[in-house]
């Protein structure tokens, strides 16, 4: 049994989520709660191994299979030895992407992307009981996300083209339809009300 809540920001490449989960936990400090903010790939030696790894421009030309196992294999060690001890302290975990950003990047978003239920199942294995409670998924239209992420370097998913942000994104609208923990935000609004309402829905779910 675990005594804390277990929280993540989504979204497509450009959404926000690392500017609004910094201040989300900051807040959340603020309040007096115990915080973790996390993120994935990373957040334990291996993750940020494999993070640099996945995520280098110049990187080999990994099959699609082997991304999910790596992405996942980051979590399994993520999950399994920081949010659950996190957890069992009655912390509050705040993470950036979790398994729906493989459902949808090595999923979804591809034409030729891996079986739904095999990623699921895999998911599974890497989480055990430890899911999270509730998954911010903050949606922008392809354009916004574009123009947030110029003048920052672009990782090896970030400077694919044509249509594939639209597709990552559709895949973020259909996962609630699955998933009743994914709740969608707009997030094409200002950084003030989309912080506004990723504090309310967190303080509802902690009542
Ligand atoms: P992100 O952490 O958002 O990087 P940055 O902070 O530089 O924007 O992005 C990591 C990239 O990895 C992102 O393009 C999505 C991709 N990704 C997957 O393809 N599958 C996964 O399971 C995860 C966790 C990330």
């Amino acid at each position: 049994m675990t005594g804390g809540s277990y929280f993540v920001l989504e979204g497509a490449d450009g959404c926000g989520k690392s500017a609004q989960a910094a201040s989300l936990t900051r807040w959340l400090e603020a309040q007096g709660a115990s915080v973790l903010h996390l993120r994935e790939p990373g957040s334990t030696p291996l993750g940020e191994s494999l993070r640099r790894l996945l995520l280098d421009p110049a990187g080999s030309d990994l099959r699609d299979v082997t991304e999910a196992l790596l992405f996942t294999a980051a979590r399994a060690e993520l999950v399994q030895k920081v949010v659950e001890p996190a957890l069992a302290e009655g912390r509050i975990v705040i993470a950036e992407r979790c398994f729906a950003s493989t459902l949808v990047y090595q999923g979804l978003a591809r034409d030729d992307g891996l079986d739904a239920d095999w990623l699921v199942e895999l998911t599974r294995r890497a989480h055990g009981p430890c899911m999270p409670a509730r998954i911010f998924v903050l949606d922008v239209p392809a354009e916004i996300a574009r123009s947030r992420r110029r003048g920052h370097d672009e990782d090896r998913f970030e400077n694919r083209g044509g249509d594939y942000h639209e597709r990552v994104r559709r895949g973020y609208l259909s996962l609630p339809r699955t998933d009743p923990t994914c709740v969608v935000i707009d997030a094409s609004r200002d950084f003030d009300a989309v912080q506004r309402e990723l504090r309310e829905r967190v303080i509802a779910e902690l009542r």
